[in-house]
């Protein structure tokens, strides 16, 4: 049984995620709230390996189904290893990026589809889902004027925008799907106003005091 929390932070690329959960972290310290800061792909020793493959940008012959495989099996290395003992300790876990990248980016964007992935995903279905996902909700022509352009060192980002409006839309279909767990954040305004929306979240659902 775990009893801590796990937090999920998702969007697009340029949506902002590293400086919110910046803030996030630098709110937690200041409040001595327990907690550890993870990260999809990756997070544990094996997972960042996978990682590397998956980012690699000279492996462009990469199947999406094995693409997908690749970040199932990194999770399930992450949530064996890191997520579960760090939530049965009771610690927060603030992960950066999640379950729900695999169905906007491979299951929608990608077009393997919803129940694809949920069953390579099964074990984090059954075992370790969000107590909370903050989808930071911000359009990805948006995201990109703000960002400056993609990083051409990432295979993934190089997609371009068409791509990143099928996860964008992804992302809207899986909030219309958990609506329970996923908060939508307005980040349209000040970055410290976004700040305020992820707290006032938190606060709402319990998450933190
Ligand atoms: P990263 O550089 O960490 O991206 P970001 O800073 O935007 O979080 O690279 C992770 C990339 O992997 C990102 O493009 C999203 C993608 N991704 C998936 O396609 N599926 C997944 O399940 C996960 C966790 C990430």
């Amino acid at each position: 049984m775990k009893q801590g929390k796990f937090i999920t932070l998702e969007g697009c690329e340029g949506a902002g995620k590293s400086l919110q959960l910046k803030l996030l972290k630098e709110y937690f310290d200041k409040n001595s709230i327990d907690y550890i800061y993870t990260r999809e792909p990756g997070g544990a020793e094996i997972s960042e390996k996978i990682r590397a493959v998956i980012l690699d940008a000279n492996n462009k012959d990469m199947h999406p189904v094995t693409e997908a495989l690749l970040f199932a099996a990194a999770r399930v290395q992450h949530i064996e290893s890191v997520i579960l003992p760090a939530l049965k300790q009771g610690k927060i876990v603030l992960c950066d990026r999640y379950i729900d990248s695999s169905f906007a980016y491979q299951a929608y964007a990608g077009g393997l589809g919803y129940d694809y992935i949920a069953k390579i995903n099964d074990r984090a279905i059954t075992t370790c889902m969000p107590d909370i996902t903050l989808f930071l909700n911000i359009s990805p022509a948006d995201a990109f004027k703000r960002k400056g352009g993609a990083d051409a060192n990432d295979r993934i980002e190089q997609n371009g925008l068409v791509f990143h409006e099928k996860v964008y839309a992804g992302y809207l279909e899986m909030l219309k799907k958990s609506p329970e767990r996923i908060v939508a954040i307005d980040c349209m305004g000040e970055r410290k106003q976004t700040h305020l929306n992820i707290l006032s979240a938190l606060k709402e659902r319990g998450i933190i005091g």
